[in-house]
């Protein structure tokens, strides 16, 4: 299955919506796996945060779809969806994803 994910990115004093579209084999994939797959696979400029990986520290928080979630707790399955929309969860925004505070 191909996921379009529609990135709010900040830099430079501009914001735009980038967007890609990632293979995606297992509905139990996270979103935060998705942005590491674009990073580490599409764009390496993607700024994002994150620690735990198990949904303690909240450091991957992110508007998902229009709503504050944690990335790494959230499943495409949970979703219902193929086009996912990822915006920073606050408006102090130092980088794309990563929020001051
Ligand atoms: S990375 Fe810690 S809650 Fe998601």
């Amino acid at each position: 299955m191909i996921v379009t994910l529609k990135v709010r990115r900040f830099r430079g004093g501009e914001s735009y919506v980038q967007e890609y579209r990632v293979d995606v084999r297992d509905l139990r994939t996270t979103v935060l796996d998705l942005l590491i797959k674009v990073k580490d696979n599409l764009d390496g400029s993607l700024a994002f945060r994150y620690a735990c990986r198990m949904g303690l520290c909240g450091a991957c928080t992110v508007k998902i779809n229009g709503r504050p979630r944690l990335a790494c707790a959230t499943k495409l399955v949970d979703l219902g969806t193929d086009t996912i929309v990822v915006e920073p969860v606050a408006d102090r925004v130092v980088k794309d994803l990563v929020v001051d505070g």
